[in-house]
């Protein structure tokens, strides 16, 4: 089978093409990795070439074996749905956890997201603590959250609160909340174990003053958390700049019984 013609492949293209209209993946902005299933590598790797082992930058042991599809560095997600086989490609994790490979894609010599490690460490975590069920690592340049991290305090509680309360639906879909990480390097594994940290707890990491990390099971659902998260973000920047006190909000008190509704647990540090 070839490997465009699989759903997965369709999925990531889909999702790329969907966050360039939205605006999040200006010149080469962004980068996007799908952890793929053994049944769907067993499908499509007859297509496989085997390309030379290179360093990660990080050490994953956890993702030992495993098959991505990443975006690649330098490639404009302008392009991923006219052009797919030069922006994107299919790479393999050696047995230890520290080199990759390319089996496929990436045809004019392009290589995987300068992000990897922050990609493969997410991976790496949400793996483990989800028995395998999340798939998807995505990264973007959303424009009101990056703002944001210029007038917001830096911290996990406030950003979280804040975004609640721009919109009823919020905290049922991102109910642990949202980890911030402070301006740092990017493209580093110093910035993907930060990152890696904050996505014990939370499916949602900020990057100041540069865009942010979501993670789910599926295409839909992180393309939905990175939307929900930044329209959350752009009702935010509207209100604040018609004035800067709230007249009224969402209260503690509204979101225990939303809580209660919508059978969700919301933690007590961004409830006080
Ligand atoms: P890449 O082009 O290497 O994916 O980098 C884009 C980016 O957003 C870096 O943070
Ligand atoms: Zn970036």
């Amino acid at each position: 089978m070839r490997v465009e013609d699989e759903e997965f492949f369709k999925g990531f293209i889909r999702m790329a093409d969907d966050g360039w209209n939205m605006g999040w993946h200006e010149r080469n902005g962004g980068n996007l990795s799908y952890r793929i299933k053994d049944e769907e590598v067993a499908k499509v790797s007859e297509n496989f070439i085997q390309g030379e082992w290179k360093s990660i930058g990080a050490v994953v042991p956890g993702l030992a074996g495993e098959f991505f599809l990443v975006t690649g560095s330098g490639k404009f997600f302008r392009n991923v749905m006219t052009d797919p086989h030069d922006s994107v490609g299919i790479i393999e994790i050696d047995e230890k956890g520290e080199q990759y490979r390319i089996v496929w894609g990436f045809i004019n010599g392009g290589v995987p997201t300068s992000e990897l490690p922050s990609h493969l460490m997410n991976h790496q975590v949400k793996k483990k603590l989800t028995d395998g069920r999340y798939r998807v690592v995505y990264h973007a340049h959303t424009t009101n959250v990056i703002a944001l991290t210029f007038v917001l305090p830096l911290k996990d509680e406030v950003f979280t609160r804040e975004l609640w309360e721009m919109a009823t639906e919020c905290p049922v879909v991102f109910p642990d909340g949202i980890g911030v990480v402070e301006w740092m390097i990017p493209g580093g594994k110093d910035i993907a174990a930060a990152t890696a940290k904050l996505m014990e707890t939370y499916d949602a990491a900020i990057w100041a003053h540069h865009g942010m990390f979501a993670t789910g099971e599926t295409f839909d659902l992180t393309f939905g958390l990175m939307h929900t998260i930044e329209k959350a973000a752009e009702i935010l920047v509207k209100v604040l700049s018609i004035r800067k006190d709230k007249l009224q909000t969402i209260r503690t008190d509204d979101f225990i019984k939303l809580a209660k509704e919508f059978n969700v647990e919301l933690p007590n540090r961004f409830l006080n």
